[in-house]
């Protein structure tokens, strides 16, 4: 008979868009509820370029999940190609910036701000080498001429190739990665390279955002690529390989931004993202491989204790609700409408 339930070392989120203000309170709960941390991305606007406005972040974040007390939101930095590196030094010294963050500039959501070019910040980047502070990488290149769905595998070569060459000691992690290309190159890397992997580029691929009609709820950057590329992403999440671990890159946007002729990207995975991740490693039978990914590799990656608490999750049926949220706040949860064959245990 089918394994029935499964407890694990409680995961952790390492890639985590939470927002601000009412949708921080609407949102920040269904991360907590599922996750014992979350690496908490900058991108707010303004974006978060200062160990002051990461700390007030956080204790909004704190605030906005007082239900959860246990949890831990860990802080980035935005990098800017002004940003001083003495900032990140001291914000890092001061246990509030956990890791930074590389945009290149207007890649995705709120990145106008972002790198215009990697070289400018290598004194932040050196900085960071030396404290062993990782470096979080948004990988897509930002030029005209290169077709969007080819922008991560262009990165590599472009960006990647040579940051890892000139810094070779930087822990870096090559975020939301979406192609076979990607996942090749983390593997082939040495221990100071890993990878996040979001549950929905794991569950999805182009003709499910685009055959049949357009899904503007599964529009994300990276943007989802072919068939090819998400059985490699399986065969890397499921592999056993401590250099893949889990991200949601859960992203909430309104209804109406989304449901829009210029509709934004990002998708709302936060609610159930155990249970959906779950279900990918029983369908590749690596049930046994999950826990090394949802709460293992993480921390290892980033030099942290595992979490003390354990979860469990059970065989039961859930049907996702079609809509989240109140008034223009609105959103639409992945897999909206769906039944998921599993559910996360309460407390
Ligand atoms: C993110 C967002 O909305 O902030 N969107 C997304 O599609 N993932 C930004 C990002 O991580 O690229
Ligand atoms: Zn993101």
């Amino acid at each position: 008979m089918a394994i029935q339930s499964i407890t694990i070392t409680q995961p952790d989120d390492w890639h985590v868009h939470l927002r601000d203000g009412a949708m921080l309170q609407q949102v920040a709960g269904y991360t907590a509820r599922q996750f014992g941390r979350a690496i908490i991305m900058p991108n707010l606007t303004p974006p978060v370029t200062t160990a002051a406005m990461a700390a007030a972040y956080r204790d909004r974040i704190k605030a906005a999940t007082a239900d959860y007390p246990d949890f831990e939101p860990l802080m980035t930095a935005y990098l800017t190609d002004d940003m001083d590196p003495e900032e990140i030094v001291r914000g890092h010294a001061d246990g509030v910036f956990t890791a930074a963050k590389l945009y290149p500039a207007n890649a995705t959501t709120n990145s106008a701000a972002g790198v215009t070019d990697v070289k400018k910040i290598y004194a932040v980047l050196e900085a960071m080498q030396r404290m062993g502070m990782p470096l979080l990488v948004h990988g897509e290149v930002v030029n005209d001429a290169i077709d969007v769905f080819d922008r991560e595998a262009a990165f590599i070569d472009q960006v990647m190739q040579p940051l890892l060459k000139d810094l070779p000691e930087l822990k870096v992690v090559f975020e939301h990665i979406t192609t076979q290309d990607a996942a090749d190159f983390v593997t082939a890397g040495d221990e100071h390279l890993a990878a996040t992997i979001t549950v929905h580029h794991l569950q999805i691929n182009r003709n499910d955002m685009l055959v049949g009609g357009i899904k503007p709820h599964l529009y994300c950057l990276p943007i989802a690529k072919r068939e090819l590329h998400r059985q490699a992403l399986r065969r890397a999440a499921t592999s056993g390989s401590g250099k893949f671990f889990l991200g949601t890159d859960t992203a909430p946007h309104a209804i109406g931004d989304k449901e829009s002729a210029c509709g934004c990207a990002g998708i709302f995975s936060a609610p159930q993202a155990l249970e959906n991740y779950l279900q990918v490693f029983e369908e590749e039978g690596a049930l046994d491989r999950f826990e090394g990914f949802a709460s293992l590799y993480g921390p290892a990656f980033y030099g942290l204790p595992v979490n003390d608490k354990k979860v469990t999750l059970s065989k039961a049926k859930q049907v996702v609700p079609e809509r989240m949220g109140q008034g223009p706040l609105t959103v639409v949860p992945y897999r909206s409408g769906q039944t998921l064959v599993w559910q996360l245990q309460g407390e």
